[in-house]
């Protein structure tokens, strides 16, 4: 077997790091292509993957490669507590793109216009996940493939096609923003093929993409307070359409 730090550095610059057993339990779950995964405590990763992820065990078995700490510790910023980390094949984009674009859909596409903060659009990026979303796009500067956003992630965004867009090239479908000046969504059904906007967490929705928006949605909130957090939002909009038409698999 090719030394798997040598096998790390080849494949390090293009592609995507998992952080920690459950990053790359999961990346591993949606078809993820992994090259190279390495742990600190082999014995200890298989014992996890036993009790969590038996679906994935054999996979693990014949991936894992047990390296020095040390070794491990050059190859990460921070050093995760299951001693695990992998990377993994980014999906072409030009895949996600057909996914984005195909319809009709089954479940709504999320967009970030112009988040800034990577911790939420690794959170929501989970949340698509696992609403079983069919996309997350961001508009903007963040990329939604950041090393931090794939931390929050948790190894989903395998799960979900996720890409970074101009505001005129988003997915089609009717566009639905979020926003606490809209009507309340408790009086809205969300369809399968919506696409669903969300603002920046300084400064909302952009112009542009309130324009194109046909309908202008409000969650519940009382009136002293000014938003909800954009990973937040993101959820609750989910969980509605999931109540009121569509619904993850169980
Ligand atoms: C943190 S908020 C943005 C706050 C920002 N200062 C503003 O001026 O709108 C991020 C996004 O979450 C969504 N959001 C937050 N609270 C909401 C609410 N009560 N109803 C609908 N959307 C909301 C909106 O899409 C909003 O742009």
């Amino acid at each position: 077997m090719t030394d798997p730090l040598l096998r790390w550095r080849e494949y390090a610059a293009r592609a995507v790091l998992l952080d920690g057993f459950h990053a790359l339990k999961h990346a591993l779950r949606f078809g993820a292509e992994v090259p190279v995964a390495v742990t600190t405590d082999r014995r200890a990763a298989l014992a996890l993957a036993e009790e969590l992820a038996g679906d994935v065990r054999q996979t693990l078995e014949g991936l894992l490669v047990e390296v020095p700490e040390q070794a491990y510790a050059a190859l990460v910023a921070r050093p995760h507590p299951t001693g695990v980390a992998a990377l993994a094949v980014r999906p072409s984009r030009e895949a996600n793109l057909e996914v984005l674009a195909r319809t009709p859909r089954t479940a709504p596409v999320v967009v970030l216009d112009n988040p800034r903060n990577l911790g939420n659009a690794g959170a929501v990026i989970r949340l698509a996940a696992g609403f079983g979303a069919t996309g997350v796009v961001t508009t903007g500067t963040l990329d939604p493939w950041h090393p931090t956003v794939v931390r929050g992630g948790a190894g989903l965004h395998f799960a979900t096609a996720v890409e970074r867009l101009g505001v005129d090239e988003l997915p089609p479908g009717p566009l639905f923003a979020l926003d606490p000046e809209g009507e309340d969504i408790r009086g809205t059904e969300l369809p399968d093929d919506a696409v669903l906007a969300f603002g920046s967490e300084r400064t909302g929705l952009s112009a542009d993409v309130r324009a194109r928006a046909g309908h202008l949605l409000r969650l519940p909130m009382r009136p002293q307070v000014s938003s909800y957090n954009l990973a937040t939002s993101v959820a609750m909009t989910l969980y509605h359409w999931s109540a009121t038409a569509g619904a993850p698999a169980a």
